[in-house]
């Protein structure tokens, strides 16, 4: 190991919000502090923060053997290395990440700065860059104001279309002036408006954040954000506004398409909180003084159906002080929305990128179509000149009929349209705030004269989140449909993973992204939004058991079935294996275990049949079709309901031992192992090999949860090897819940070739398919192009399964040993399938970055690979020999820093530590793959 030049370089991660962040003092940051933050829901309500920190490095082998944290209640006791809340001392270990905070009680307010020293192999000491966090109200007496609102809908333009049954409150503008007196030290607002709110100070908007605050269900919790607005501030008058929109806390709809939980009219709560430099301090609260109008520009809005904008009734000056707001009606004091009132822990929702228009056509005189060229979420950025009084309607849609203009049929009756009347007078730009739209097309009509590309701006809106990875490969169309993959799931992010952007549904369905969750892990850091979603799902619960199929559940439906709720116990496992997170896992055991004992009741002699939604969307027989009505297709509701139950058994008994909760683990094994049983008894067929009808899904998932006697595994894999070759010949025949599992299951029984054909086919059903008929996202059936519009849009990416797991796990070789999760150790055994020349991949990890890059030609396989410190992986690469194999130049037994294992199948076996490597391995096996 070469010590010599190990330098660590320590990047801190401390369980912040996106407030904390802002408030580090610039000049503190070290270059490497990346504050992105770690999942921690709790955060800064939390009176035990967690802390992380990750280490980079370029030597081998490198560990970190000791650590010791200090966090002061200042920066000039920080720089003395005086911890005057928390100092742990010299702690041996290699523990980097989620560090539980266990100093001196935290309060409101708290300002808490914090740095870490690492001591190396070599027990030499490297400090940290400083970073800080700041908490938030910890206590409800800590918020000194009221809720504010109108209690009424006022002579609100309810709806465009039809009253009755799209609700479209106008946006409701609130106002407050106040003095600043002295000379201020910091001002902190926390605030909280809903539905969704934009905050303003002397005229200026406060963050950058959109479609705000999160998703939750109000009557349980309600997010507030904090922002440090020391700079908005001036000596004088000064002027606070918040803009409120309707979100989901108005619904748009109330009865169709489902029964949604309307909630009330909009309202906000807010805290200024200014501090003098004399120590003293004053407070500005949201109360009957406020004044409040809701006749601003937003005549209209909900997300469904778009916004309409008058850009003649704009109020210039509305949020500065010295705006005559005589005719404004006083605010009313409004009852609290009941949740708990907690601080908005994930990233929040911000315009990510934008689009250029890259197609302009005009299909009737007037109706002007653009293409953006991608299915993108968002809204659209208008540029136009024009008299005043001129109404422009932009209308949103994923598709375009024959004839060239918008085909909406499967956004239902959602709008989608957004209507903005000018006020004359030169060049106006007009962007929604509160609504957002599914689309690749726009249609304009009532432009003053002739668009051109110029005059739209695609605007992409979804969760900030940080990417996590990158995968190419020398498949064209692996790497398209990745693209198409990232999209769709970006897209997909409003604070809670949706189903789809478009239509008039949106929702947190949790079957959809229940083991998906982990491909998600390679592409974003999830960790945050995800433990959110699980408190959602906490939060969703019933006194009973019971957990929504929708969570935040505005449409409740406590339907009892296994598979979708099985999401709140399948997600922590993503959470642990990917990030080594174990608090959500201890945080939500408690429902998990409540759900688990409601669900054991529907169990009839080990049998549990308790399914709703079957494997939702398997390719049907007729194009047109949206569920095949086909038996052979389906799977059975006790196949799948009765191997989902086992395998959350087998996760509550791991959870349970991790929880050091004896009882628990034995009980949740002994029910599995009844499970197992009954399952075998009742629904194997000795005679044929397989179980039930023996469906792709039916032998999938008994394989892929190891409920398959050993004796009788390879019947069952060769079932599910016929189904695909013979009957589908070579296609996916599986829908959202088989297809979770379906390219590992193959993978593992030796047929990553199957995998394979079915990430590169282009024909019925595949992704490829998708592509081939101009898809840049992924559908929601795979005969997306042909089914009946009533379900079928274009931005869903249930159906994408396991494979960008596969991808990652399986192609590149980066997978997190679950034994020691969080990519503490890596098992690195990329598969050489089909005529794949190059993989190439990273990924973010905890401990840092791990990559892969491997290129095979003429028989040698050249294979880069770098382990992040405190990492170590377990290499399988391809050898005929170990003497064929080089490291760096050198003949592999002369590397002193891997560990030859053995050989075994093709594969040398290697034990490496951090560090970059570079091995080249002659003469490779072919193992009976092309090359
Ligand atoms: C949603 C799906 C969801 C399903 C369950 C659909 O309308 O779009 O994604 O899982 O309903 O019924």
């Amino acid at each position: 190991m070469n010590q010599t030049n190990l330098k660590l370089n320590i990047v801190l991660f401390a369980s912040l919000s996106w407030f904390a962040v802002a408030t580090v003092n610039a000049a503190l940051l070290p270059v490497e502090l990346r504050c992105e933050y770690r999942a921690d829901p709790l955060g800064i309500d939390a009176v035990q923060p967690r802390l992380s920190w990750c280490e980079q490095s370029a030597a081998r082998g490198a560990k970190q053997t000791a650590s010791r944290i200090l966090v002061a209640t200042s920066l000039a006791l920080l720089k003395q290395n005086n911890g005057d809340l928390w100092d742990t001392g010299k702690v041996a270990g290699e523990q980097a990440a989620s560090v539980s905070y266990a100093g001196k009680r935290l309060i409101s307010r708290q300002q808490c700065f914090w740095k870490v020293c690492v001591w190396d192999n070599a027990d030499k000491p490297h400090w940290s860059d400083v970073a800080s966090w700041t908490m938030g109200l910890l206590e409800p007496e800590d918020w000194k104001g009221n809720w504010i609102g109108l209690t009424e809908s006022l002579p609100d333009k309810l709806a465009t279309t039809n009253a009755a049954f799209s609700r479209r409150l106008a946006a409701r503008w609130l106002r407050k002036n106040f003095t600043v007196s002295r000379q201020v030290s910091r001002a902190t607002v926390y605030f909280s408006g809903l539905g969704l709110s934009e905050l303003y100070l002397n005229g200026q908007k406060v963050g950058n954040e959109v479609l705000s605050p999160g998703l939750t269900d109000y009557n349980k919790r309600v997010f507030y954000i904090t922002h440090d607005v020391t700079d908005f501030l001036r000596s004088g008058n000064n002027a606070v506004g918040v803009i409120l929109g309707n979100g989901r806390y108005y619904a748009p709809r109330i009865r169709k398409p489902a029964k949604t939980e309307p909630f009330d009219f909009p309202k906000l709560l807010l805290q200024l909180e200014v501090e003098y430099t004399d120590g003293s301090q004053q407070l500005i609260v949201s109360d009957d003084s406020w004044k409040i109008t809701n006749n601003g520009p937003i005549q209209a809005n909900n997300e469904y159906d778009g916004e309409e904008y008058d850009a003649r009734r704009e109020m210039p000056g509305w949020a500065q002080a010295g705006f005559d707001a005589t005719r404004w009606m006083a605010a009313q004091v409004v009852k609290a929305p009941g949740g708990q009132l907690s601080a908005q822990m994930i990233e929040p929702i911000r315009v990510t990128g934008t689009i250029k228009p890259v197609a302009l056509t005009e299909p009737k005189p007037g109706v002007f179509v653009f293409d953006l060229g991608q299915n993108m979420v968002g809204w659209c950025r208008l540029q136009v000149r024009g008299p005043a009084g001129t109404s422009v309607s932009l209308r949103h849609a994923e598709r375009l009929k024959s004839d060239g203009s918008l085909y909406l049929a499967n956004l239902r009756t959602a709008q989608a349209t957004d209507i903005y009347t000018l006020k004359g007078g030169g060049r106006e730009v007009y962007e929604p705030r509160f609504t957002y739209h599914g689309f690749r097309y726009v249609e304009i009509t009532g432009f003053p004269g002739k668009p051109t590309l110029a005059s739209l701006t695609g605007c992409v809106v979804n969760d900030d989140l940080a990417t996590a990875g990158v995968f190419t490969c020398s498949q064209g169309m692996i790497n398209r449909i990745y693209q198409n993959v990232v999209w769709g799931v970006r897209g997909n992010y409003r604070s809670m993973p949706t189903d789809c952007p478009q239509r008039d549904e949106r929702q947190g369905w949790l079957g959809d992204r229940s083991e998906e969750s982990k491909g998600e892990s390679y592409l974003f850091d999830i960790a945050a939004l995800y433990g959110k979603w699980e408190q959602d799902m906490a939060d969703a619960q019933k006194g009973n058991g019971s957990i929504s199929d929708v969570c935040p559940p505005y449409w409740a439906f406590y339907s009892d079935n296994v598979t979708w709720p099985s999401s709140a116990v399948i997600i922590p496992c993503t959470l642990l294996d990917q990030y080594a997170d174990t608090s959500v896992v201890a945080r939500h055991y408690p429902s998990m275990v409540k759900w688990i004992d409601r669900m054991s009741g529907f169990i009839t002699n080990g049998i549990i049949g308790r399914d709703k939604y079957g494997d939702w969307c398997v390719p049907p027989e007729d194009p047109k079709l949206i569920h095949s009505k086909d038996p052979a297709r389906k799977t059975s509701p006790e196949i799948l309901a009765t191997s989902y139950f086992y395998h959350c058994l087998e996760l509550m008994t791991a959870y349970a031992k991790l929880l050091n909760q004896p009882a628990d683990a034995q009980r949740f094994g002994q029910l599995a192992e009844q499970l197992k049983l009954a399952f075998n008894e009742k629904l194997y067929s000795p005679q044929a090999g397989y179980y039930d009808n023996g469906s792709q899904t039916a032998c999938v998932l008994p394989l892929a949860f190891n409920l398959v006697p050993s004796a009788e595994r390879e019947r069952v894999f060769n079932r599910l090897v016929d189904k695909i070759s013979l009957e589908s010949k070579g296609h996916v025949g599986t829908g959202l819940i088989g297809g979770q599992w379906l390219n590992r299951v193959l993978t593992e029984g030796g047929r990553a070739d199957l995998a394979y054909c079915f990430a590169t086919n282009t024909t019925y059903p595949s992704w490829g398919y998708m592509v081939e008929q101009g898809a840049t996202t992924i559908w929601e059936l795979w005969n997306g192009d042909t089914a009946d519009p009533a379900m079928n849009s274009g931005n869903h990416v249930m159906l994408v399964g396991d494979w960008v797991i596969w991808l990652y796990e399986n192609l590149a070789g980066i997978k997190s040993d679950p034994a020691q999760p969080g990519f503490k150790h890596i098992i690195m055994q990329p598969q050489l399938v089909g005529d794949l020349k190059f993989v190439e991949a990273w990924h973010r990890s905890p401990f840092g970055r791990i990559e892969s890059a491997w290129r095979r030609s003429k028989g040698n396989f050249d294979w880069r690979i770098i382990i992040p410190p405190n990492s170590t992986a377990t290499i399988y690469l391809p050898a005929s020999s170990v003497n064929q194999i080089t490291e760096g130049g050198i003949a592999l037994e002369n590397v002193k820093a891997v560990n030859i294992l053995n050989l075994e199948g093709g594969r040398a076996v290697i034990e490496v530590g951090s560090g970059s490597y570079h091995f080249i391995s002659r003469d490779i096996p072919s193992g009976g793959h092309r090359d």
